[in-house]
C-alpha cells in the first residue's frame, strides 16, 4: 500500500486547555483507519485540524507530498480531503437533492448556465446523475424530495457522508457515522464503506460501535487525553493495557466490557 496521508507532531491547545499533544500517524491509500478513544480525548478536534477546520499550533499535514496544514478548509476539500460532522446541521429550506446538489465542486460554469449553453448544462446534468447515485446508495432516494432539516439523525449522517462524496474524495474522514442511525442500516452502511475503500478510497473513521469498527478497520489508532498511546489491529485493542487504562482508568481490570 502506498502511504497517503501524513500527519507529523500535530499539537492544539484552546487556551490551557492542551487538546493535542504531538499527534503522528500515517494513513495508507485504500486503508480504513479507526480513530478510538474516551469522549473528550481529542478525536474530533484531530479532524477539524486535518481537514483545516482548527488551526494548529504546531506539526505539519501532508497528502502525498503536499503540504495542507496550512490551508483554508475548502484548499484542503481541493486536495482530495472530504470529512463529516459528528453533528450534522441542514439548511432549514432545501431539499435532500439541493444540499447533495450544492455540495458539488465542479464548476457548472456561471455563464453557461445563466446562457443555458450546452456545457453548463451537461455538467449539471452529471452533477445529477451523480447525486442521485449517491442518494441511492446511502438509502436516501425515497426522501430526496424533503426538507433535509426534517431528517432523522442518522439520516442527517447519511446525507453528510453522500455530500462528502460529491467531490471525489481521495480520504474521506467520518465524525461518528454510527451515532443514531438505525440498527437495520448500520450492516448496509457499512458495506457502503468497504465498497469505498476498494475503490480506492482512505478512510478515517470516529466510531465507539466496536461491532462497526472490527468488520472494518485492520487498524486503529486509540486517542487519550490527545495522546496517541495504541495504533493496532482492533482485536489486538482488549490486550493494550494502554487503550484499557484510557477507557476505564489506571489499575481497571474490566476491560473486555469497553473494547
Ligand atoms: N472550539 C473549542 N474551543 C475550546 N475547547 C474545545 C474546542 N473544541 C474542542 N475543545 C475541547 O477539546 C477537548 C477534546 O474535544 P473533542 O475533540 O471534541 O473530543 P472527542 O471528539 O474525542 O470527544 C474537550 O476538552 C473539548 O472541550
Ligand atoms: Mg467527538
Amino acid at each position: 500500500m502506498t502511504h497517503l496521508l501524513s500527519v507529523n507532531g500535530i499539537s492544539k491547545a484552546f487556551g490551557g486547555n492542551q487538546v493535542l499533544k504531538s499527534v503522528t500517524f500515517d494513513l495508507q491509500k485504500g486503508e480504513i483507519l479507526g480513530l478510538l478513544g474516551p469522549n473528550g480525548s481529542g478525536k474530533s478536534t484531530l479532524l477539524n485540524a486535518i481537514s483545516g477546520f482548527t488551526a494548529v499550533d504546531s506539526g505539519t499535514v501532508t497528502v502525498g507530498d503536499k503540504r495542507i496544514d496550512k490551508m483554508p478548509p475548502h484548499k484542503i476539500i481541493s486536495a482530495g480531503i472530504a470529512r463529516t460532522f459528528q453533528l450534522p446541521a441542514m439548511p432549514a429550506k432545501m431539499t435532500v437533492m439541493e444540499v447533495v446538489m450544492t455540495a458539488g465542486t465542479r464548476h457548472h460554469g456561471l455563464w453557461d448556465g445563466l446562457l443555458s449553453l450546452p456545457s453548463g448544462r451537461q455538467a449539471e446534468k452529471e452533477d445529477h446523475q451523480k447525486a442521485s447515485g449517491l442518494l441511492e446508495t446511502l438509502l436516501l432516494t425515497k426522501v430526496r424530495d424533503l426538507p433535509a432539516a426534517a431528517l432523522s439523525g442518522g439520516q442527517k449522517k447519511l446525507l453528510g457522508i453522500a455530500c462528502a462524496l460529491m467531490g471525489d474524495p481521495a480520504i474521506l474522514m467520518l465524525d461518528e457515522p454510527m451515532a443514531g442511525v438505525h440498527p437495520n442500516l448500520r450492516q448496509e452502511l457499512a458495506e457502503t464503506l468497504k465498497t469505498l475503500s476498494r475503490t480506492g478510497i482512505s478512510l478515517i473513521i470516529i466510531e465507539h460501535d466496536m461491532h462497526f469498527i472490527k468488520s472494518l478497520c485492520e487498524r486503529c489508532i486509540v486517542l487519550d487525553r490527545g495522546h496517541i498511546v495504541a495504533s493496532c489491529h482492533p482485536d489486538e485493542l482488549s490486550k493494550n493495557q494502554d487503550v484499557v487504562d484510557a477507557y476505564l482508568g489506571r489499575g481497571s481490570r474490566a476491560l473486555k466490557e469497553a473494547v
